[in-house]
C-alpha cells in the first residue's frame, strides 16, 4: 500500500506512522508522499530529513474556486504518487466533496476528542471547559461532513483536576501516536466491514 500523508503542523502523528512502518506495526505499506498546504510546516521538514518525498501545495487565492483548485492539485499529487490511502494528520483544512469522492472510503483522519463530542477546532480545550472526566482521540474515515465519518478506533485518557489545555492535549497526543498506526494497520488489513455507521471486524 502507498500512504499519502497530509499535514499542516509539526507532524508528530506523521512521525508516529513512519516509526510504526519502520518497526513493523504497520505492514505492507510505505509513505509515498507527504504534502502540506503550509510550506513552513515542521512536518514537511521532518519528512525531507527522513528522505521522503515532501511537497508544499499552498492554496492560491481565496474563495470556493480557489479551494476547489487547491483540492484538484492535491488529488493530482496523490494520484501521481500512486497513493491508495490518504491519512490526514493535523491537516487543518476542510476537504471538498470532490476530494472525498476521489478516494472513496480511503481517507482517514485523527481528531483529538471522543467524537461525536467536540468536533472542530480546539477539541481538547472544549472537553476541558465542558468539564468531561474522560477525553481522548478518534480515528475515523472522512466523509463530506467535518469530523463525522465512520469511526475506526477511539482511545480514552482521564481528565485530571490539575489539567490545563496543554497538559490534556499532550496526554491525548500520546494516545494519538498509538491509535493512528493501529487504525491504519486495521484498515489496510481489509478484515472489516462497515454496517451502517459501525466499523466491524470480519471473523
Ligand atoms: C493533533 O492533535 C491532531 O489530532 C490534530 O492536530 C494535531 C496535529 O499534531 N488534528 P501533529 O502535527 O501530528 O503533531
Amino acid at each position: 500500500h502507498k500512504l499519502g500523508i497530509l499535514l499542516s503542523g509539526k507532524g508528530s502523528n506523521f512521525m508516529a506512522i513512519h516509526r510504526a512502518i519502520a518497526d513493523g506495526r504497520i505492514q505492507g505499506a510505505e509513505i509515498a508522499v507527504v504534502i502540506s498546504n503550509k510550506p513552513g510546516a515542521g512536518g514537511l521538514e521532518a519528512a525531507r530529513s527522513l528522505g521522503l518525498t515532501a511537497l508544499a501545495i499552498p492554496q492560491e487565492g481565496k474563495g470556493p474556486e480557489a479551494r476547489e483548485a487547491h483540492d484538484t492539485r492535491m488529488i493530482a499529487a496523490l494520484t501521481d504518487h500512486g497513493v491508495d490511502l490518504v491519512c490526514l494528520a493535523g491537516y487543518m483544512r476542510i476537504i471538498t466533496p470532490a476530494f472525498v469522492e476521489a478516494f472513496p472510503s480511503r481517507i482517514l483522519n485523527i481528531h483529538p476528542s471522543l467524537l461525536p463530542a467536540f468536533p472542530g477546532l480546539d477539541a481538547q480545550r472544549q472537553a476541558l471547559e465542558y468539564g468531561t472526566k474522560v477525553a481522548g482521540c478518534t480515528v475515523h474515515f472522512v466523509d463530506e461532513i467535518v469530523d463525522h465519518g465512520v469511526i475506526v478506533l477511539q482511545s480514552t485518557v482521564p481528565v485530571l483536576d490539575e489539567d490545563t489545555g496543554d497538559t490534556l492535549a499532550a496526554r491525548i497526543l500520546e494516545q494519538e501516536h498509538l491509535a493512528y498506526p493501529e487504525a491504519i494497520s486495521r484498515v489496510l488489513s481489509g478484515r472489516y466491514h462497515v454496517v451502517g455507521r459501525r466499523y466491524l471486524l470480519k471473523s
